[in-house]
């Protein structure tokens, strides 16, 4: 059962003095194998909710829970220890380790939780191989392109099973068709495998892929989209408009 829920959530930060509010009172739920994207403009608190939601911070009010488990009551080691086993994450920049080979940046998640073994491996392989990375096993991050990067960063976060899969902008470094490839990749995985999976993007095309939609500004939630033909018209809509840019 994976299930990730956020309960009225809020994360001040303090600048000078002056209040910002990233995350303002948000409530979310996510369910076994469903696959959520996140989107706003730039500053409207996606990535410190993805923070809120992976336990790497703690918000001033409201509570995170994982699988029910609430991460508020939790001791720094035992959030450390249950964020290591329970949920992949995927940063914006994909943090490969550049001295490790694809294989072995993929087994360090496992080495990182103490769970590193036969199967283990063997569970490695087969995720590079459904990547389409069975040929890249030997290779050092540099001799990939970045789309084959960021499919290894996927294999990481999915490796050890963790009920909770947070992609931060999983696309920023990608062309177009690359970026459509590793999203539908992630969708599929997440579905398959019945994790819980949020992803944040600033490209609304990505979107088609989710099974639901959630739009932030100022830190909260301003529309949430639910159903197929309004997710694909958002995605869509956003396409022909770029393309009119580009054209003008
Ligand atoms: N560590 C921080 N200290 C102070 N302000 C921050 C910090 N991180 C983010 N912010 C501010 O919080 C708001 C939300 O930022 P962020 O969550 O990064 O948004 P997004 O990922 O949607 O671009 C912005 O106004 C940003 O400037
Ligand atoms: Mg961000």
């Amino acid at each position: 059962m994976s299930t990730l829920e956020a309960r009225a959530v809020s994360k001040i930060y303090e600048m000078n003095g002056a209040e910002i509010r990233a995350v303002d009172n948000l409530s979310l739920q996510v369910g076994d194998g469903e696959f959520v994207a996140l989107v706003g403009p730039s500053g409207s608190g996606k990535t410190t909710m993805l923070a809120l939601l992976a336990g790497l911070l703690l918000p001033d009010a409201g509570e995170v829970l994982i699988n029910g488990n609430s991460l508020r009551t939790m001791s720094k080691a035992k959030l450390a220890a249950f964020r290591l086993s329970q949920i992949g994450f995927t940063f914006q920049s994909n943090n490969l380790v550049p001295y490790l080979t694809v294989q072995e940046n993929v087994e360090l998640m496992l080495r990182l939780n103490g769970t590193f073994d036969k199967k283990g491996r063997e569970r490695t392989i087969d995720l590079l191989r459904r990547l389409d990375l069975g040929d890249r096993l030997g290779n050092l991050p540099s001799q990939l392109s970045g789309g084959q990067q960021q499919r290894v960063a996927i294999a990481r976060a999915l490796v050890h099973e963790p009920s909770i899969v947070l992609a931060d902008e999983p696309t920023a470094s990608l062309d177009t068709g690359r970026a459509h490839q590793v999203v539908s990749t992630l969708a599929r995985l997440i579905h398959e495998q019945g994790r819980a999976g949020v992803m944040v993007s600033h490209d609304l095309r990505m979107c088609a892929y989710a099974d639901r939609v959630l739009q932030m500004e100022d830190g909260r939630l301003s529309r949430v989209l639910t159903e197929r033909s309004e997710i694909e018209a958002l995605a869509h809509v956003t396409h022909a408009e770029e393309h009119a840019d580009a054209l003008a």
